[in-house]
This record gives structure tokens, C-alpha cells and sequence, in this order.
């Protein structure tokens, strides 16, 4: 999120300075390499460097005082409790403060919980006099998309209440599209909550459903398309799967949840939406493995390693949970990722990696697709059953294919709620 918004607010025409105390990370930015997947962004990053609009560095001292702005964009992992661990965001504050101009705003876009600010407000008055603003800047992108969600948003939302505060961080947003929401910074922080919860809550629904259909015959994609054009309802943003992964939505599902529990309003739904995500992969993996017999001795191809596709991140990604499955299943793996490589030997010392998904399941009597990446999604199904063992098993986690290709090409086909 923070390489995004440097370089997103260099190319508005902004001087913006990017601080990280990883120096490796610095060093390489500077050098106009992103130390990660996602697209787009290396350009980006490469034109800010190059228009002198983007630099980074390790030193605040470089980087805060002559700033107007300081968004704070690091990361809340969840504390053992399911709470925020707010320590970084109160880590930077602290690091920053004593180099703060009078005035400066600093704005929160780190996913925090309700109340934040006035602690953020105490740590900065304990090492400077000067005026400092808090509000509320939550961040809506998505990983693999984020530079495009970045420059058109469908809204930016504002938590701040003074008008001057509110008036900058409106001309910082200059020549972005989307609407403008001005609220309070605690109805700010609610927002981010609330919607990364009903999301996660929107593919948890459906995936109850797609286990309904399993059962009686029913395909999820015809209830989808039956019910989607119903305004309030929608077809997007619900195909089923194996549960819903990555940095944000089961991290902030369970700090809404240890949130609203310590303010007295912990029963109910948030906790459940946890669980039964949680618990989805190792009840699917359990019928797969009575579905193909037993994984014990089968080689198994699994394809895409990443939490979803166009990203290399790996953080709560389904193959976390199905690879270490396999292999105390007794299952032989080979895996392919477009972009997940070296992480993966690190990952998974015990399986092997191919170069391309094809490699990857020669010989294999299951394939286990896992993330929709464009180079997956498009595989030559008669290709595949020409290297696979014959009557092979394709299991389709993120329902891709169809039942008719497969059996045309002679693999047998699994999809998500019957496809
Ligand atoms: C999510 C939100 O979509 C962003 O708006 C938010 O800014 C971000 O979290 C964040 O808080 O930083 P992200 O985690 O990058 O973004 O990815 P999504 O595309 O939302 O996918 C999240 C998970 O849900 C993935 O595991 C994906 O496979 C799964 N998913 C998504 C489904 O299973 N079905 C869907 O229909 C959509």
C-alpha cells in the first residue's frame, strides 16, 4: 500500500518521499525495482524516479520535516488475542514525531480500530509541542489490482473534522476519480472494517450455499446467474472457492471481531464468518481425499501458490493449508506458480516445482487448481489429459472449467458447488 500511494501520489505531481527501515527494500526502490509482484507498479515507481517527484529512504530525518502530509501505511498484523497489534503504527508515530513541521497532517491509512487516534495524538504531544492533525485515510485497494483501484477508486473516503485538514487532504487526492466521503476519522475506520467483513462475509455466504448445492444437484453458477441481476443482491464478487485468503479480510474479520467483543458486542455473526472460513480447506481436502481414494501414493500437480492471481504474496493462501495436507497424506506434489518461485522452495521443501503447469502435472492421477491466474485459467484440457494418467481428477477450486470439457478430454471433473 505505501509503494502504491508514493508513487500514485508522485505521478499526481506531489513531492512525496517514501520511508521504510528495511534498508534492503530502500535501496532496491531507489533503484526502481518493486521487491514484489504486482503490476504496473515498477513503471510507476520508475517514472516518479525519474520526474524526481518519488524518493525513499531509511531516515526520517529526510523524510519528515519539511512534509505536509505523512501517511503511515504499515502494517497491523493481529495480536494473539485477534486484536490489532497497533505497535508499528505507534512505532512510526513515535520515530517520526520530533521531526514533525507545526500543521502537518498525519493521516492514517493503516486498517486500525476506532479510537486510535486519540492514542496517536498522545504519543506525538509527549516529544513535540507543535500542532499535529490526526485523521483517518483508509486504503480500499486490492492486491494484484492496486494501482488501477488506486488511480480510479470507486470513492476516497476522508476521516477528519477540520476543515483545513479537510481541504488539504482533498487537494492531495486531486486528478483521482471516484467519490469524495468526508467523515468522521472513527466512521472512517468502521468503513474499512465494515466493508473487508462483508466482503469475506459475501464469500463465506456463498460457499454455505455451494455446499448446499453439492448436496442436492443444484450448479452454484446457475444460482449465481438466477440471482444476480437482482439490484440488491448483484452476481459479483462471490464466486466460491475455498474460503477467502490473503493479508486483509481473515486479519480483519478477526479484529472486528476481538474489537466488537472488548466493547460488549462480541456474539453474532463476526466470529462465525471466522470459523467457518477457517475450517473450509481441511473439510474440502477431506472430501477430495475420499473422492480420489486416497491421496496416499497419487502424484498430485497443484497450480497456484499465490493468495490470488497477479500477486506473489502468499500470506494466507489456500496452498498453505492443501500442500501440507497432500504430503501428510501420503500424496507426492508438484507445484507451479507464475510468480511464486523462490518462496516456494522455501515453503515447501518436501515437493517438487515445475516450469509451467503442463510439467507439473505429467504423470499426476489429481490436479488441484488453486488460484484463477490468467496463464491457468486457460489451459488446453486435452493437453493436459494427454500428460496426466488417464481418468485423472481435476479438482477446480475456483470453478473455471466445465464438466462437459473434461469429460470430453477424458479427466474427471470437480468443481465448487457442482460448477
Ligand atoms: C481486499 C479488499 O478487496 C480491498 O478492498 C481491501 O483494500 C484489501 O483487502 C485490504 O484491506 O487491504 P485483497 O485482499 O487484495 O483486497 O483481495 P480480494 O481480491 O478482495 O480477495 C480476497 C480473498 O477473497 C482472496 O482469497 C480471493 O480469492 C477471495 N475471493 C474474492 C473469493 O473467494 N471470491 C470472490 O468473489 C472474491
Amino acid at each position: 500500500m505505501g509503494v502504491v500511494s508514493s508513487a500514485v501520489l508522485a505521478k499526481l505531481g506531489h513531492v512525496v518521499i517514501g520511508l521504510d527501515v528495511d534498508e534492503v527494500k530502500i535501496s532496491q526502490l531507489n533503484r526502481g525495482a518493486v521487491p514484489f509482484y504486482e503490476p504496473d507498479l515498477t513503471d510507476l515507481v520508475q517514472a516518479g524516479l525519474k520526474t524526481q517527484h518519488l524518493a525513499y529512504t531509511t531516515q526520517y530525518e529526510a523524510a519528515i520535516p519539511k512534509a505536509e502530509v505523512i501517511l503511515i501505511a504499515v502494517g497491523t498484523p493481529s495480536a494473539p488475542n485477534g486484536t490489532a497489534d497497533l505497535r508499528y503504527v505507534f512505532g512510526a508515530v513515535a520515530a517520526a514525531a520530533e521531526y514533525m513541521a507545526d500543521k502537518v497532517i498525519v493521516a492514517i491509512k493503516s486498517t486500525v480500530p476506532p479510537g486510535t487516534n486519540v492514542k496517536i495524538r498522545d504519543i506525538i504531544s509527549k516529544y513535540t509541542d507543535k500542532q499535529v492533525y490526526v485523521a483517518a485515510l483508509p486504503e480500499f485497494l486490492r492486491e494484484g489490482n492496486a494501482v488501477a483501484d488506486t488511480l480510479k477508486p470507486d470513492r476516497i473516503v476522508i476521516g477528519a473534522t477540520e476543515p483545513a485538514v479537510i481541504k488539504r487532504l482533498l487537494s492531495l487526492h486531486e486528478g483521482l476519480g471516484g467519490k469524495r466521503v468526508v467523515i468522521t476519522p472513527e466512521s472512517a475506520q468502521m468503513a474499512k472494517y465494515t466493508a473487508n467483513a462483508y466482503l469475506a462475509q459475501r464469500i463465506t455466504f456463498i460457499n454455505q450455499i455451494a455446499n448446499i448445492c453439492e448436496k442436492n444437484g443444484a450448479k452454484i453458477s446457475q444460482v449465481i446467474e438466477a440471482i444476480g441481476d437482482d439490484k440488491r443482491i448483484g452476481g459479483h464478487y462471490w464466486y466460491p472457492g475455498l474460503g477467502y485468503g490473503g493479508s486483509c479480510f481473515p486479519k480483519d474479520v478477526k479484529e472486528l471481531s476481538a474489537y466488537a467483543k472488548s466493547i460488549g458486542e462480541g456474539q453474532g455473526l463476526l466470529p462465525k464468518i471466522d470459523e467457518l472460513n477457517e475450517e473450509r480447506i481441511i473439510k474440502k481436502m477431506n472430501e477430495y481425499n475420499k473422492l480420489v481414494e486416497g491421496f496416499k501414493g497419487k502424484k498430485v500437480a497443484v497450480l497456484g501458490l499465490s493468495f490470488k492471481p497477479n500477486t506473489n504474496d502468499t500470506r494466507f493462501a489456500p496452498a498453505l493449508v492443501v500442500v501440507p495436507f497432500l504430503l501428510r497424506h501420503g500424496a507426492f506434489v508438484t507445484a507451479y506458480d507464475p510468480q511464486v518461485k523462490d518462496e516456494a522452495i522455501r515453503l515447501y521443501p518436501g515437493i517438487a516445482l515445475a516450469d509451467d503447469p503442463y510439467k507439473a502435472s505429467s504423470e499426476a492421477q489429481v490436479l488441484i487448481l488453486l488460484v484463477e491466474w490468467p496463464e491457468l485459467i486457460n489451459l488446453d484440457v486435452h493437453k493436459l489429459a494427454e500428460v496426466m494418467d488417464s481418468g485423472a481428477f481435476f479438482i477446480d477450486t475456483r470453478n473455471q472449467y466445465t464438466q462437459v470439457d473434461m469429460k470430453n478430454a477424458g479427466l474427471k471433473y470437480v468443481g465448487i458447488g457442482n460448477g
